[in-house]
């Protein structure tokens, strides 16, 4: 297993920013990335996935891991359920296709989510009513300063909107090898919550959806309204949707009748931050090479060569002009390194 020397980071970041590791390593089982921590003496290192929720704004000085630990498999079936595992640099998308060919659901409503399995967890993906929690069983790690392996069950996980312990007070700890996940096999529960499934079904003349129906619909409404980042660089939404509590909701109503809302946690209320960035007058325009893109306002894109610096120039700004038209501080939903 060898450590390589100033590797370019532009293709493994769907952002396609330059940005160099310094140290790059890839590591294709648990025990090879046990061998590569071994070796290493330097500052924790750093794990990349897909590289599809990370803003580089500079090189990278400490060690880079990339995650190819592949594998898919049907542990165990009971009863209407299937318990399947997944290596952490699986392809998440393919995952669910392969999930999807096995008749396995669960996941349909997230396909087309860019990254791998093993950053899933991480944030919590979730997309059109389903989060990943919601069909989590448990996940394996290497913890990066011992080399140890750790097991970790939901409530470890400590899961919560597009955010997990991963992102807190482990962040940086582990890297994440393993995911299980309790899937259906029969009976499965579709969920069409998110209007424009229903539309998107609805169109398509489809009245008794099942999960390769919905997997289809949700891949035609990303596919429309998020770009590809094989033609514009991207990492999916910039920011987290903010909540906010009744209270301050309520003034805002006043001020801004026409504006989106849905229920939140108890006593708050969620607001599209797509919503707020497109009332600002971003959406659709750019600085230099960074965006804000045309068909979604929470999307910030690379239209060329924009720097990460750049990026998060952009993404300053947008936070500045919503946080004084509406009084809300936007948070970033990307990893920014
Ligand atoms: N909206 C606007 N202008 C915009 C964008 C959105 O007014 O430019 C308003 C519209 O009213 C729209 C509403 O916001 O109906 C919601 O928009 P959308 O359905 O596109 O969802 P979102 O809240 O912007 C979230 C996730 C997405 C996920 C979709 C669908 C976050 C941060 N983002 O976006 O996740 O695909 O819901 O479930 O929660 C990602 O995390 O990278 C991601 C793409």
């Amino acid at each position: 297993m060898d450590i390589l020397e100033n590797v370019s980071l532009r293709q493994l970041n769907t952002f396609g920013i330059e940005a160099n590791a310094r140290y790059y390593a890839e590591v294709h089982s648990t025990a090879g990335l046990q061998e590569i921590l071994l070796q290493w003496r330097g500052a924790a290192p750093f794990i990349l996935g897909g590289g599809s929720n990370i803003l580089f704004t500079g090189n990278v000085e400490r060690l880079v891991i990339r995650n190819c630990i592949r594998g898919r498999e049907i542990i165990r079936r009971d009863a209407g359920r299937a318990w399947v595992a997944a290596g952490g640099g699986e392809n998440w998308h393919e995952f669910v296709l392969w999930c999807l060919d096995n008749g396995l659901g669960g996941i349909e409503n997230l396909s087309l989510i860019p990254g791998t399995v093993g950053a899933a967890p991480i944030q919590n993906i979730g997309a059109y009513g389903v989060e990943l929690q919601d069909v989590f069983h448990s996940l394996e790690a290497t913890e990066l300063s011992s080399g140890m392996e750790h097991a970790f069950g939901r409530e470890a996980c400590r899961f919560g909107y597009r955010d997990s312990v991963f992102k807190g007070p482990l962040r940086g700890v582990y890297c994440i090898t393993r995911v299980v996940l309790e899937l259906s096999t029969e009976g499965h529960k579709i969920n069409t919550s998110y209007g424009a499934i229903r539309e998107m079904l609805e169109n398509r003349g489809i009245s008794d959806p099942g999960i390769r129906d919905v997997s289809e619909a949700v891949m035609a409404i990303r596919r429309s309204k998020l770009p590809d980042p094989a033609l514009i660089g991207n990492a999916g939404s910039f920011f987290k949707n903010p909540e906010v509590p009744h209270w301050q909701f309520e003034q805002l109503k006043a001020l801004f009748p026409g504006i989106v809302h849905y229920p939140a946690g108890e006593g708050l209320v969620k607001i599209p931050a797509g919503w707020l960035i497109e009332q600002c007058g971003w959406k659709g325009q750019r600085i230099g090479d960074a965006g804000c893109y045309e068909k979604q306002a929470l999307v910030l894109v690379n239209h060329g060569r924009a720097s990460g610096a750049e990026l998060l120039q952009l993404a300053q700004e947008i936070v500045d002009s919503v946080a004084e038209k509406f009084g809300i501080r936007l948070a970033p939903e990307v990893n920014v390194v």
